[in-house]
């Protein structure tokens, strides 16, 4: 098991779905936890939940496009654990529309999110990790989609490929000092962020019942079941911990066997 006791871990988007489940785990594994998200109260309520444990967990509300609340989601980090060791750059939101519809509006929202969200995100870590003298880790939440370009969620998997590159290209750049960068990408998991993919196709008369187009993906999943969020724990401590200190640059796919690469 990695050793994951002490270290200070930011998630983002860790008010529910993934994130949530992520947080949750690691702070089990002894890791002091910042529970972040733009949604206060369900923020405060993971950290509760991890506090009620016997966990180490503050809550911070950040909109991750804004730079200035993101440096202080970092700042209040450190105030409590004294440094950051891994960034979870988890949030993120969907859409879905077809190709031709897609606006410069809905581009800008998802992708201003999940992709300058993203940078934001990482460039203030790893400021932070430099004033720390080396090491540090990014952990980035892209996805299937961010191998795949998907028809009706083709902004956000524009997204979700620039995931990827930024990912790739912090990797090279940083590498020297001690920090990585490695992302995760899974595949069709059961959280809310599905009710509003599969709300979209329905809405834009692409499938006609609920759970339509959640079954229909995924059913592409070689191990015969869609992804709760649990799913992605393991790859997230595995990520957190110095177990994958000679990594950096990947993304992993993490999706039931839908996307190989
Ligand atoms: N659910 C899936 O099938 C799936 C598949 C592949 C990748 N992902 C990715 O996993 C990540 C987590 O998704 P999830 O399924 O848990 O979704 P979710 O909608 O359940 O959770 C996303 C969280 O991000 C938060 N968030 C959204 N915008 C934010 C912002 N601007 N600033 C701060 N927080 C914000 C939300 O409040 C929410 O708590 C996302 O990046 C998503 O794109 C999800």
């Amino acid at each position: 098991m990695p050793d994951l006791r002490n270290k200070s871990i930011i998630v983002t988007g860790a008010g529910r779905g993934i994130g949530a489940a992520i947080a949750r785990a690691l702070a089990a594994d002894g890791a002091r936890l910042t529970i972040a998200d733009r949604t206060a109260d369900e923020a405060e309520q993971v950290a509760e939940t991890i506090r009620a444990a016997g966990g180490a967990a503050i809550a911070v509300t950040v909109d991750v496009r804004d730079r200035d609340a993101v440096r202080r989601m970092i700042d209040e980090t450190v105030r409590a654990y004294g440094r950051l060791d891994v960034l979870f750059n988890n949030a993120g939101v969907a859409q879905t529309k077809p190709f031709l519809d897609i606006t410069e509006e809905d581009w800008r929202f998802v992708t201003d999110v999940n992709a300058l969200g993203v940078l934001i995100g990482m460039q203030e870590a790893i400021k932070t990790f430099r004033t720390q003298g080396g090491g540090g880790k990014i952990v980035n939440t892209a996805s299937i989609a961010g191998k795949q370009g998907y028809e009706p969620l083709a902004h956000y998997s524009a997204s979700k490929f620039a995931v990827v590159a930024l990912t790739q290209a912090a990797a090279r750049a940083f590498g020297k000092e001690g920090i990585t960068a490695n992302a995760i990408c899974p595949g069709v998991v059961a959280t809310e962020m599905w009710k509003v993919i599969d709300k979209g196709f329905r809405d834009t008369g692409l499938t006609r019942t609920e759970n339509e187009a959640f079954d229909m993906f995924a059913a592409g999943a070689v191990l015969g079941r869609p992804s709760a969020a649990e799913d992605l724990v393991g790859v997230a401590r595995f990520l957190a911990s110095s177990d994958s200190d000679f990594m950096t640059g990947q993304s992993l796919m993490v999706d039931g066997g839908m996307v190989f690469t």
